[in-house]
């Protein structure tokens, strides 16, 4: 089958703790099953990579049988598979392209490796047609997830220059483990969310911005974010003898807005300072469903007048294989992807986008 004809992909995402695959059409879903493991994880703390990888093992059978059943369809009707290769965990990636080649060669199907990075960065595009989105670019791509934090220049689908990269946590990452702390529990993200959400107070932030006037260096950090954390808390405990109620719900106010305003600064930065004039900034990846980022971003976006974009439900945010068809088709498409022999295909855990 020639490339241009793929329509009706069948989309394998494994990256990390959600077994996910979709039927996609063209850039619209047809069926998207998530199956995620993150409650299984959470007496570690994070995500446990042996545990995924047998957890994806039990399911992806049935998520794949779920996605073609909800669609109506069989895998004859599928004109090709899209697998995520990486970035990811590397025995989590592992499980999905193993299952992309077994349908391969049981099937006789075409094989996309896909880099989830971009993905995510796409999943805004979703649903959007063709004209509409050449309107939108060149364009900037942020990524905020568990695993990644990146921003990224979008020349056209499939052309990108990364611009900031984070140096050592990524920021969903470093929510998680600012709600362990706080004793909130993981994922971190979402509840850190909803307790910050009750604080009234008018306080100074005791926490610092991480790498406050460095933006130019185009650089995003967490850790010295999340060790200032973690000696507030301690100093609090060793006067009070316990963190109250109040105290939780006032320092996971601050935590985010240190973390949320750190992405605040570099992105009006590089927005500022581009030499190529941005049309618009496509959010991607979990943390993107938190409303508090959201209007921080929506904000720099209407002070720059650029169109800001995500993805078009919030449960598309979070890991999914309906995004990974997405991008699998808007980049065959726009001639910037290639089937590869399956028996090549390998995870790639630490792929990059540029
Ligand atoms: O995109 P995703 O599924 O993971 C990777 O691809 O790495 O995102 C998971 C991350 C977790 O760190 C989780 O705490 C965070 O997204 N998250 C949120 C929210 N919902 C999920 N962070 C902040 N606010 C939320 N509402």
């Amino acid at each position: 089958m020639k490339n241009k004809k793929i329509k009706t992909i069948l989309a394998i995402d494994t990256s990390c703790d959600e077994t996910s695959a979709a039927i996609t059409k063209e850039n619209k879903i047809i069926a998207n099953k998530v199956w995620s493991q993150s409650s299984l994880h959470a007496n570690f703390g994070g995500v446990y990579p042996s545990l995924a990888k047998r957890k994806h093992e039990e399911r992806i059978d049935f998520v794949i049988n779920q996605a073609l059943k909800r669609a109506k369809t069989d895998f004859r009707k599928i004109d090709a598979i899209a697998v995520t290769i990486g970035p990811g965990l590397a025995p989590a990636l592992e499980v999905g392209i193993k299952k992309a080649k077994e349908i391969s060669n049981k099937h006789k199907k075409l094989v996309f490796p896909i880099n989830h990075v971009e993905s995510h960065i796409l999943s805004p595009l979703i649903n959007k047609d063709k004209k509409e989105i050449k309107n939108l670019l060149p364009a900037l791509g942020l990524v905020v997830s568990g695993g990644n934090t990146q921003l990224v220049l979008i020349k056209k689908i499939g052309d990108y220059k990364t611009l900031a990269n984070t140096i050592d946590d990524a920021l969903g990452e470093a929510l998680d483990k600012g709600a362990r702390a706080l004793g909130l529990g993981y994922p971190g993200g979402a509840v850190l969310e909803k307790i910050a959400k009750k604080y009234e107070g008018e306080d100074k932030n005791p926490l610092p911005i991480p790498l406050v006037g460095k933006e130019a260096l185009g650089k995003f950090s967490y850790s010295g974010l999340k060790t200032a954390l973690v000696r507030l808390i301690e100093k609090t405990k060793k006067e009070k003898g316990d963190l109250t109620k109040e105290d939780i719900i006032r320092l996971a106010y601050f935590y985010q807005e240190s973390a949320f305003e750190h992405i605040e600064r570099v992105i009006s930065f590089i927005i500022k300072n581009q030499k190529h004039k941005v049309r618009s900034i496509f959010v991607g990846g979990g943390v993107a469903a938190n409303n508090n980022l959201r209007k921080k971003i929506r904000k720099i976006a209407r002070e720059n007048q650029i169109k800001i974009l995500f993805p078009p439900k919030k449960s598309l945010c979070t890991d999914n294989a309906a995004m990974t068809g997405v991008c699998c088709f808007l980049k065959i498409e726009n001639n910037t992807i290639k089937p590869k022999d399956p028996e090549k295909i390998d995870r790639v855990p630490k792929l990059k986008i540029s």
